[in-house]
């Protein structure tokens, strides 16, 4: 790991301690529309700290603990490239009833000790460091355990290098009928766009250019995000799905949700 990249690991991991719970206190809404068709075995790109567990299918536990239901969610993967996030998505994992463990070869030295004993019947949870940036570099854990029945990506394809690329690869991952669940900030969407669920009577044409103007900036200091992608067409115009639905709403919750329209849906891989 490159010192540059290391300390900016480590920077977004501290302001993402902070920005996950305000984030999460504006999309919660949006996710839970969504989240309930995640199922089977899953992979999630880029989780952060893992907070979309939260709203995953749950039941109560022998013991009387409310945990993520083994019926719905047969095994989950947390693919991260940042180190710096491991031990928040263990402890997350942990509270959601998962048995945590780690991929040898992705994130030795990145280890955090487990905080509670293994539940019986407690589905299995692996982190494996890295992206699907580049075919060529997906970790083997990875393709070890595909295809996969649900994809998750919750704000991670506003940061990933070729969000083209990863959307290739989150298809090829998939099982046939297996489902891309997404919930991302995009550019806002213009004027009469079909997706648009929610308007806010935002001015779409100025705000998605103040979008542009500003993503230089906002890339380098936020980790590589970027403020003016689109998306929804980014994960539609993907070759091998069956059904794409997504909806894209204007939030006006506060001055930086203008600068942050969400898409969230489903897309589907073909079955033949
Ligand atoms: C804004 S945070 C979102 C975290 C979490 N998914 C959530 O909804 O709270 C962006 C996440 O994308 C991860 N990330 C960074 N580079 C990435 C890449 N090239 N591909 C996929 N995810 C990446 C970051 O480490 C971080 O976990």
């Amino acid at each position: 790991m490159g010192i540059f990249s290391a300390i900016n690991d480590r920077y977004f991991s501290a302001i993402w301690t902070v920005e996950s719970k305000r984030n999460n206190r504006k999309v919660d809404v949006y996710r839970k529309e969504i989240w309930p068709e995640i199922k089977g075995k899953v992979l999630e790109l880029g989780p952060g700290y893992a907070e979309s567990l939260r709203h995953l299918d749950h039941a109560t536990a022998t013991d009387g603990a409310f945990v993520v239901n083994p019926g719905t969610i047969h095994s989950y993967t947390a693919l991260e490239p940042n180190p710096f996030m491991f031990g928040g998505i263990h402890k997350n994992a942990e509270t959601n009833g998962f048995h945590v463990t780690y991929d040898e070869s992705t994130t030795v030295g990145h280890q955090s000790a487990s905080a509670a004993p293994a539940r019986d019947n407690a589905v299995p949870f692996a982190i494996v460091r890295g992206t699907l940036d580049d075919a060529d570099s997906i970790p083997q854990a990875i393709l070890d355990e595909a295809p996969y029945d649900t994809i998750v990506t919750s704000f991670s394809l506003c940061t990933a290098r070729n969000p083209k690329a990863t959307v290739d690869n989150i298809v090829r991952l998939l099982k046939p009928g297996g489902a891309h669940i997404f919930i991302e900030h995009v550019r806002q969407p213009p004027p009469g766009d079909p997706h648009v669920t929610e308007d806010n009577n935002v001015n779409a044409v100025l705000w998605g250019k103040i979008q542009d103007w500003l993503t230089p900036l906002w890339s380098f200091v936020g980790h590589g995000c970027h403020l003016n992608r689109c998306t929804g067409e980014t994960i539609a115009s993907a070759k091998g799905w069956e059904l794409v639905e997504y909806k894209s709403v204007r939030p006006i919750i506060d001055i930086q949700s203008r600068i942050m329209a969400l898409s969230f849906g489903k897309a589907i891989k073909a079955r033949d």
